[in-house]
């Protein structure tokens, strides 16, 4: 739920990332949090789920996240998010303990392709949204978390049509998913399991 506590530190991360942007502090250093609308989608997409398990690969400072935290507390279930910068995990902890989350929101530490395939749980969705060229392993990895019903968004889709675009149309034509681009903000490719 959207209590004070979750609202006030989206709303410091909003003024934060404006802030950077403005002083055009490099990528690299910023958050590159998804815009506030697509955080209320994806809020929307979990919030009416029971005990919904969300896997989140890129977790930054924590924007995203916060947003699926404070989601999954309708119904019950967890977010947990894989982040490798050493000061945007520190940003992280930081703003979901400010949010009230900590006990809805788990980070593990280090490369995602080193601490994914040691993760030994089943996840309800996937939120990809790591450095663009690694989309397509992070997803084959991602996958063999999941069981048929589960849902995979990709953020980037359409802001980096040029690397990614190659992600959604490969997503596209697998017939073992039912996948579709959601022209929001910067783009998500949904990806819903089949088998
Ligand atoms: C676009 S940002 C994520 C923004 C975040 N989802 C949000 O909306 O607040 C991408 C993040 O992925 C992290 N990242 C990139 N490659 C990674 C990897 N292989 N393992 C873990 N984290 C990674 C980066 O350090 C960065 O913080």
């Amino acid at each position: 739920m959207l209590d004070d506590r979750v609202r006030a530190t989206l709303d410091r991360l909003e003024r934060e990332d404006a802030d950077e942007r403005a002083r055009g502090v490099p990528a690299a250093e910023r958050a590159r949090q998804v815009a506030r609308t697509t955080g209320q989608f994806l809020f929307s997409l979990v919030a009416p789920q029971a005990d919904c398990e969300v896997l989140e690969l890129g977790g930054s400072r924590g924007y995203s996240t916060i947003w699926f935290g404070a989601g999954v507390r309708h119904l019950g279930g967890r977010v947990l998010s894989l982040e490798h910068d050493p000061r945007k995990i520190a940003a992280w902890r930081t703003n979901i303990a400010g949010a009230g989350l900590e006990e809805i929101c788990g980070l593990v530490e280090g490369d995602a392709f080193e601490t994914l395939p040691a993760i030994d749980d089943v996840f309800d969705i996937v939120f990809l949204d790591a450095e663009k060229d690694d989309y397509e392993r992070l997803f084959e990895l991602a996958r063999t978390k999941l069981e048929p019903g589960a849902l995979i968004v990709a953020d980037n889709v359409l802001s980096h049509e040029e690397t990614l675009g190659a992600y959604s149309r490969a997503r596209q034509a697998d017939p073992t998913l039912e996948s579709v681009t959601v022209p929001l903000d910067r783009g998500l490719e949904f990806s819903v399991l089949l088998r």
